[in-house]
């Protein structure tokens, strides 16, 4: 390894904090989080960082749509990322928000170096603007049909038929998705970054950023596509920063996020003694800087970013890493199927660890997606980890505590053997360093097998008749355990509980990554207690069905955040009579109701029970959608929805309007 420490800064992209995070977001903090705790393992000083995204028209209309503020909407998410991501064993150095003063005061400093040597410039432009809501339009919040295809209800980015770009303006019969009504075309003066003044510096940097072959293709195709200039402001209503000397214009979401990673590491030094934000972050600064991304957001990380930033007087990051998507069991996560995990459903059901395993066993450094494919995660951690490596100490340790009260003994059976573990060290670090994890996990797998190999040849069960070859049985059990030290050194940062708890049973306050290079010897060992136990088949389906039962009532909110007015008009409410209600048998949350429709009945199941009593709903009215298809749940076919509202628990409304309610009335 390098003989001096580096000074690392990692971050991984910021979490939009206006929902939950889910095993998509787990892909980049699982890899971020591995590739930090293998440098903090190899001895550098490596700090990461992280914060929520806060700002932006999304969260702005959410939060109002919630009836609260924007600040309680991504504090409430905030609160969520962070226990989640600590129970993933994520570990940040520091978890912060955009929305802090830390980040107001550095993205405000920036834009007036920027302004000061003539790289902002402001222009009027027309938008789409809707007089109803007294705003402007985010392209996505104006819909239409598409001027080339003529597909109805498009963006007014991009078509997702015919993948034309273009303006809202250019839809045909646009609508605003707020209102509904036709936006009007509104001047506005904003403000540009000069983007298009920094190809060349932007080339330079490429060069040196040692950036994914598919990073620089898409780079390349954007320079030859020429850089716009990029607007940096949105007018009021906004929730953002106010920019300096304006009254009602604001820094875009897009500007501040990234410079958030700079706020969470300012907030971090001025807590922490000896840490200087300035070594970091000065052009001239000899730290390496990292951002861990997803391919989409790309643009903005290596165009946007570096050219702000060395526009404003800071150094650029060292590189951009980019990752690709999350499939489920090969396609999009998808809620009816029961794909769209929550992190903490899978919390709730399975250990960490063992996703933190099969991610790493399938990442690359490249862009390209990975499936998480239930049957593929079970048979592997099983297979990998039980089956594998936990299997050595298991054969080798019960001899150690059993026949030797414990004791190693002072020398290895097999040194030869022992240095083949030892000699695969760098290129196991090669592979961390590189973000080649699945190559790092296939090598530690097959050295796994060669130390399950040894034992099978050895025959430890069967020596251990024989009064005369106990010492050799301590020998290749002292062996056994050797090589699944050196095994769970190199995989600590990808688990590092169990890692935590092997070194725990080895006796050893600290473990560095060339300890695994030298055995442990004529040391005494505590009992050996079982490290994992095996992926249950029925866990994995568990989470499939609670993903499952959660979509059709309270969470049903966002595939897509946003439907049409047309696609509204196309819900068929009607009232009902509960004719019948009873709880379900195995489902914590659903009563079974049977409802009376007027001209016929329907079974339907509810997601209320925790806020009704089955005999007090008997007779009540409801709203139900009376045309969604009917679906197969765990429990039955449900043949419609009942609509209800409100936080949860006790807190759930049926709207019920009893007063003059007639059955199979339409309530439009
Ligand atoms: O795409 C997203 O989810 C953004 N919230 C990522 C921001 S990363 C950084 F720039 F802040
Ligand atoms: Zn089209």
């Amino acid at each position: 390894m390098s003989d001096s420490p580096r000074k690392i800064l990692v971050t991984s992209a910021l979490p939009y904090a206006n929902g939950s995070p889910h095993m998509g977001h787990l892909v980049e903090y699982i890899q971020t989080d591995i590739w930090v705790r293998f440098q903090k393992l190899r001895g550098h000083d490596c700090i990461y960082v992280c914060a929520s995204d806060a700002h932006g028209t999304p969260i702005m209309l959410k939060a109002r749509e919630l009836g609260i503020t924007p600040e309680e909407l991504t504090e409430g998410f905030s609160r969520e990322f962070v226990n989640d991501f600590a129970d993933f064993g994520i570990e940040f150095d520091n978890y912060h928000t955009t929305h802090s003063p830390e980040n107001e005061e550095i993205v405000g400093r920036m834009y007036k170096a920027l302004r000061d040597s003539g790289d902002i410039y402001t222009r009027t432009i027309e938008q789409s603007y809707d007089e109803k809501e007294g705003m402007f339009l985010p392209d996505r919040f104006v819909k239409g049909t598409c001027p080339r295809c003529k597909s109805e209800d498009q963006y007014g980015d991009a078509c997702e038929v015919c993948g034309a770009t273009y303006a809202p303006e250019d839809l045909i019969d646009p609508v605003s998705v707020l209102s509904g009504t036709t936006p009007i075309k509104r001047e506005s003066e904003h403000y540009f970054f000069r983007l298009s003044e920094y190809e060349d510096k932007l080339r330079e940097w490429m060069k040196v950023a040692a950036l994914d072959k598919n990073v620089i293709a898409k780079l390349d195709e954007w320079f030859d596509a020429g850089l716009q200039d990029w607007d940096i402001s949105r007018d009021a209503p906004y929730f953002g920063f106010r920019i300096p000397g304006t009254e009602d214009k604001y820094f875009y979401v897009w500007l501040d996020a990234p410079v958030g990673y700079m706020a969470s590491f300012k907030h971090l030094c001025d807590r922490t003694d000896g840490l200087e934000f300035d070594a970091y972050w000065n052009a001239d600064s000899d730290a390496e800087v990292y951002h861990f991304i997803g391919k989409d957001i790309m643009y903005f990380h290596t165009l946007f970013w570096p050219a702000v930033l060395k526009g404003a007087g800071f150094r650029a990051p060292t590189s951009v890493y980019a990752h690709g998507f999350l499939t489920v069991n090969g396609q999009k996560m998808s809620k009816s199927r029961g794909t769209f995990i929550k992190a903490r459903t899978y919390l709730d059901n399975l250990n960490p660890e063992f996703l933190r395993y099969y991610y790493a066993a399938k990442l690359g450094p490249t862009i390209e997606d990975i499936d998480l494919n239930l049957d593929d995660f079970t048979a592997r951690v099983n297979s990998d980890l039980v089956g594998k490596l936990i299997n050595i100490a298991s054969r080798c340790a019960g001899f150690i505590n059993k026949r030797f009260d414990g004791q190693l003994s002072d020398k290895l059976a097999d040194e030869g053997l022992f240095a083949e573990f030892a000699d695969a060290s760098e290129t196991i670090a090669a592979h961390y360093e590189n973000r080649e994890y699945s190559k790092a996990m296939r090598l530690i797998m097959a050295l796994a097998d060669k130390a399950n190999r040894y034992i099978d040849e050895r025959k430890p069960w069967v020596m251990v008749k024989d009064e005369n070859r106990l010492p050799e049985v301590q020998l290749v059990c002292t062996q056994g355990i050797n090589m699944f030290r050196s095994l769970m050194i190199y995989l600590s940062p990808v688990i590092p509980v169990v890692a935590n708890d092997a070194r725990a049973f080895l006796n050893e306050d600290d473990w560095q990554w060339q300890d695994a290079s030298s055995p442990l010897l004529d040391k005494n060992l505590p009992k050996f207690k079982p490290l994992l136990t095996r992926v249950d088949a029925d866990q994995v389906q568990r989470i499939v069905e609670q993903s499952k039962e959660s979509t059709p009532v309270a969470e049903a909110e966002t595939e897509d955040e946003f439907i049409s007015i047309d696609d509204f008009m196309k819900v068929d409410l009607r009232i009902a009579r509960i004719a019948h209600a009873e709880p379900v048998e195995g489902a914590d949350k659903l009563l079974a109701l049977s409802l009376d429709l007027g001209d016929q009945q329907r079974n339907v199941f509810a997601g209320i029970k925790s806020a009704y009593d089955p005999a007090a709903l008997v007779g009540r009215h409801v709203i139900v959608v009376a045309n969604l298809a009917p679906r197969k749940m765990r429990f039955g076919v449900s043949e419609g929805m009942v609509l209800a509202a409100g936080p949860g628990g006790e807190d759930i409304f049926l709207l019920s309007p009893d007063e003059g309610a007639k059955p199979g009335m339409r309530v439009k």
